[in-house]
């Protein structure tokens, strides 16, 4: 039977404990994947995640749309920053966009898979039922925060490892992935109140983006499947 274990950040991607045959889910609620499973759902033709915002410069010479934050905050240059509202049909639809985020984008750079997903409760149930029909372990990578854990990041890992053990087909690797399990399934319904102590949370509410927050949360609204292809996310 395939497992599911959780890796609370880039940090400890190389202690995990699946090998490299498992599909990796990585996961930024707030907000890079989130908002790169809304661009691909919204038409864009590929998101190209890279670390370092200066190479953007050359995507947007080759036609790309650019798109990046730092701390939450648009970078100077760039046509969007990180919020998944702006990505809209007419923004991107047909076009390819370059990204670079804080954490998101950068945990990418730590991971060595040709199996990576795009994960966030906007494609959550999508994603689980093609997990499940794939049958590979599954190793969700949460992005974090400054190579630390972060609450909602972990959530979403418990909510996928609970779905996947829930049907029965996959057991659950290590203690990270029973904990993640455990908090969400002891955190009750209210998944934004519970998030609402958290660092994350706080600060995009400070920097004026509750819209992102709800839109961040709200389950299976893009019920699509970005998978990274030769550097590119692309939709199966
Ligand atoms: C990140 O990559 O750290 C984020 O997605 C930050 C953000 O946009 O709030």
């Amino acid at each position: 039977m395939p497992s599911v274990e959780v890796v609370f950040s880039p940090a400890l991607f190389p202690f995990r404990s699946l090998n490299d045959n498992a599909v990796v889910v990585l996961v930024d609620v707030f907000r890079a994947t989130s908002t790169i499973i809304t661009a691909l759902h919204h038409g864009a033709g590929c998101v190209v995640p890279v670390e370092d915002p200066n190479s953007l410069l050359s995507y947007a010479e080759k036609g790309y749309l650019t798109a990046g934050e730092r701390n939450g905050i648009k970078l100077g240059f760039t046509d969007f920053g990180n919020s998944p509202l702006e990505f809209t049909t007419a923004a991107v639809g047909g076009r390819n966009i370059a990204i670079s985020t804080t954490n998101g984008t950068q945990a990418l750079e730590k991971v060595h898979s040709d199996k990576i997903v795009a994960g966030a409760f906007i494609n959550i149930d999508m994603l689980a039922r093609w997990l499940t029909e794939k049958g590979d372990d599954v190793t969700v990578l949460c992005a974090g925060q400054n190579g630390n854990f972060i609450m909602e990041d972990t959530l979403f890992a418990g909510a996928m490892a609970s779905i996947l053990h829930d049907s029965g087909q996959f057991e659950v690797a290590g203690d990270p992935a029973l904990a993640s399990i455990n908090l969400w399934k002891s955190m009750g319904i209210d998944l934004k109140k519970y998030l609402s102590g958290g660092s994350h949370y706080k600060r995009l509410l400070e920097l004026g983006y509750h819209k992102d927050i709800d839109y961040c949360l709200n389950a299976d609204s893009a019920p699509i499947l970005p998978v990274l292809q030769k550097g590119e996310f692309r939709v199966i």
